[in-house]
């Protein structure tokens, strides 16, 4: 069965071609043609074809980088024939990657930053996998020796996690434990989730910070929830955060807050170097605090490509481009050159979210002062339009600002989310305001409810 992304034919035509390429052969869509048009002809077909995506930088709803110097994108294309997994024959590629995870480590505070452990993944998804591997390794050999059953394994998170908790307790056989939101408590709470701690939970998982609304989860205070609950029942729950936003922003804006492996509890951190990382798609880092958080089982010695290489992903082959351009970004910027950008973002996502909160019928659930990311919802007074009203408006000017419904308990909340990255300027936030200025306006003109299709699904990513 092929997974393929259902589109409605109606909705979105097929850009006609341009007459000089009338002259081609006619294209199947869905079949490989017995003879190929060229390569010219084939690369104006085909970037004709992608003229109807959206503009990447007007897209407001994801966290995937979407620009990066012309410098970068020139590197990427030089090294793209590289394969990240033969290491054999790209040891620079290897070395580089390994300078990633160490400066990772540092940046992290790893105890064991010169000789960190942790790999290259193609996303926080794979990261996150691989985290809760570990975890599910290390509950069932804590089972093994104390003798007992180990075939009813459990995950601790809250209802926002991201899909991929999901996939990860699905794929691997986990009972998901999620914790309900509750009241303005829109993310996993300490006590709560010790509460549904028990011997066969693998690990609790903390995000950094939630993709719903952009908030950091207390991990500090969920690790000392999970100390008492050791200290009062003897159950020893290890912790995964996931940072795949939070991982690079809170170190350059938050370094105060103690989110990493400087709480002892914390195993292992995922993070997306395709986000704050600041790399296109598809890069991401997953860590682990030392050696005996990773499973040796779980860490298989290749050597058919030549050298003998140990490696811990679900992929075999995958590029290594996006790995040279983590230390492109990593080698450009610099401490100081990322604390700009996460200032700058911020900065830009607080604006905006003032303004919005000034604007009258909107009211903040977050304001963009963690991540550069916040979510509102409009008033209870406000009747006759609703945020997939205001989301579909702002997508005819070609803003992309997702709305969607929270989850469970919560289902009642309906919010608009901003994600902020780098390349958003001052001046598009100022135009994205007269914007949605403009659109609220015709809004709340009606005399009766806006007709229109009403949607609560979102993929977030
Ligand atoms: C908290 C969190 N975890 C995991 C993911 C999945 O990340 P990726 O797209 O890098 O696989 C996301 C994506 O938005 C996320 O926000």
């Amino acid at each position: 069965m092929a997974l393929t992304h259902q589109q409605d034919p109606g909705r979105r035509p097929t850009a006609a071609p341009l007459p000089e390429y009338e002259t081609a052969a006619r294209l199947p869509s869905h079949a490989l043609p017995d003879l190929g048009i060229g390569a010219e002809s084939a690369y104006e077909r085909i970037s004709s074809d992608l003229l109807l995506d959206g503009q990447a930088r007007l897209n407001l709803a994801t966290f995937v980088t979407t620009w990066m110097p012309s410098t970068a994108g020139r590197l990427m294309a030089e090294t793209a024939d590289k394969n990240m997994i033969d290491k054999d024959e790209y040891p620079q590629t290897a070395e580089i990657e390994s300078r990633c995870v160490n400066i990772l480590a540092r940046l992290w505070n790893s105890p064991d930053h010169e000789h960190a452990t942790g790999c290259s993944t193609t996303g926080s998804s794979e990261a996150c996998m691989l985290g809760g591997l570990a975890l599910k390794w290390r509950w069932r050999e804590r089972m093994r020796r104390a003798g007992k059953a180990a075939d009813r394994p459990n995950l601790v998170m809250g209802a926002n996690v991201q899909v991929c908790w999901e996939k990860f307790c699905r794929y691997w056989d986990v009972e998901p434990r999620q914790v309900p939101m509750e009241g303005e408590r829109y993310h996993l709470g300490p006590d709560e989730a010790a509460a549904r701690c028990d011997e066969n939970t693998i690990g609790v998982v903390a995000i950094m910070g939630s993709t719903f609304d952009g908030s950091y989860e207390p991990v500090t205070e969920i690790a000392d929830a999970l100390d008492r609950l050791q200290a009062d029942k003897g159950i020893d729950v290890p912790m995964h955060v996931d940072a795949a936003s939070g991982g690079f922003v809170a170190p350059f804006l938050h370094p105060e807050v103690e989110w990493d492996f400087r709480v002892a509890r914390v195993q292992s951190i995922n993070a997306s170097g395709h986000k704050y990382g600041l790399v296109y798609p598809g890069v991401g880092w997953a860590l682990w605090r030392d050696r005996a958080a990773l499973p040796e089982e779980l860490v298989f010695n290749v050597n058919y490509l030549g050298g003998n290489m140990p490696t811990f992903a679900l992929n075999f082959s995958r590029p290594g481009s996006e790995v040279i351009a983590q230390y492109f970004m990593f080698s450009s910027l610099g401490h100081e050159g990322y604390r700009r950008v996460m200032q700058g973002a911020q900065s830009v996502a607080r604006f905006l979210s003032a303004e919005i909160a000034e604007l009258g019928p909107y009211r903040l659930l977050t304001d963009g002062s963690e991540l550069p990311v916040f979510a509102f919802a409009l008033r209870s007074e406000v009747e006759n339009y609703t945020v997939f009203d205001v989301s579909d408006r702002l997508r005819q000017s070609g803003w992309l600002v997702p709305a969607y419904t929270f989850p469970e308990n919560r289902q009642d909340l309906s919010v608009l989310r901003i994600v902020v990255r780098a390349g958003m300027t001052q001046e598009m936030a100022e135009l994205l305001i007269e914007q949605l200025r403009r659109q609220t306006e015709f809004l709340e003109n009606l005399d009766g409810p806006f007709p229109g299709e009403k949607r609560t699904a979102f993929s977030h990513n």
